[in-house]
């Protein structure tokens, strides 16, 4: 491999902090904010938007007219160039390795902005192959335009067999940051009986059993929670970042907080955000509850070496426990930093 181990860039978490949380990014990275490039409007609003945000990414994929990928390749290279990012985090979502405008995105985006550019999200991965190509092109192209810092890969796991080698793919090389879930392609490639991006569906529920003696409620499903808990297990057990996707109905801010929520309790660290309205909600999901930080700190200050049992507040809290509290309280000081 031509690149050090992407973990040789992130700074360690406190000395004593247990394994493998050790080694996760510190970055904190609770909302990828998708923009469209090619729209004049939308760039201009991109210095002010780079503020609020933990990460702007340039799309060229999807959502990106075909007759538009050149302008928004251009107008991304163009916004790269005039915006101070500070910490925040630069990404592009290149076209997809079997399209006619990959080859362009990447000669013209390493070549043009290869130093500014963090992380490069790659559509439609269906197994390890995929990022070793990707991998190796990177490799020359930041060998041809002396770019100095390796610059990283995040999956967007959305099809069948994308899902299927996931473990594979997590670990396919060391530049790899993460993965997100692709729920609307992954929706298609399954052949799931949906046409929303994203989110859950009145008619995946359960009813209540008819010789019960309870109410027949209906309760729906998450249609993503297998997927996201495979991605999570696959993503962490490599040392990288797991992320839920898109949430494509706009008008319903509760649906997309209750998914996102879903995706942060299971271990995913940020999602997608499409328009201006997921900000915050990923800002308020993807951060920790005061009162749940309140009472990690009470577990960690209880038990100092982190061994034991205690009782706080009538529940017994041990060795899984405080790691557990470890988590929540580092993330709740990476937030704060
Ligand atoms: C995202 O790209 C998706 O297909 O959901
Ligand atoms: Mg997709």
């Amino acid at each position: 491999m031509t690149v050090k181990t992407p973990r040789a860039f992130y700074k360690p978490l406190a000395i004593g902090a247990p394994e493998p949380y050790r080694e996760l990014p510190v970055k904190v990275e609770r909302m990828i904010h998708f923009v469209p490039p090619h729209i004049e409007k939308v760039r201009a609003k991109v210095p002010e938007l780079a503020r609020q945000v933990d990460v702007v990414l340039g799309n060229l994929e999807d959502a990106i007219p075909a007759d538009a990928k050149e302008a928004a390749r251009a107008g991304f290279v163009e916004m790269v160039k005039a915006t101070d990012f500070g910490a925040t985090g630069v990404w592009t979502r290149i076209n997809c390795l079997n399209s006619p405008w990959v080859l362009d995105d990447l000669a013209t985006i390493v070549g043009e902005i290869g130093d500014k550019l963090d992380v490069i999200m790659l559509p439609k991965v269906e197994g390890p192959w995929d990022v070793h190509y990707l991998d190796q092109l990177l490799a020359q192209l930041e060998a041809r335009h002396g770019v100095k810092k390796p610059i990283l890969i995040h999956a967007i796991l959305e099809t069948a067999e994308g899902v299927k080698n996931v473990e594979a793919i997590a670990t396919a090389s060391p530049r790899m940051h993460g993965m997100s879930l692709g729920p609307a392609d992954l929706a298609a490639s399954r052949g799931m009986k949906t046409t929303r991006v994203g989110g859950g569906h009145p008619d995946y529920a359960v009813l209540a059993d008819a010789a019960g003696t309870a109410p027949r409620v209906a309760f729906q499903q998450d249609l993503w929670h297998y997927t996201v808990g495979k991605m999570v297990d696959a993503c962490l057990a490599a040392g990288i970042k797991a992320f839920y996707g898109p949430f494509g109905d706009f008008s319903d801010p509760a649906a997309c907080e209750a998914q996102f929520r879903n995706a942060f309790l299971m271990g995913c660290a940020g999602a997608w955000s499409l328009h201006p309205t997921q900000i915050d909600i990923a800002k308020k999901v993807f951060s920790p509850d005061p009162k749940e930080v309140a009472f990690a700190k009470r577990i960690l200050d209880a038990m100092p070496d982190g061994t034991g049992a205690v009782m706080i507040d009538g529940k017994m809290q041990d060795d899984a426990t405080w790691k557990q509290a470890k988590v929540i309280y580092d993330l709740a000081c990476q937030v704060a930093a």
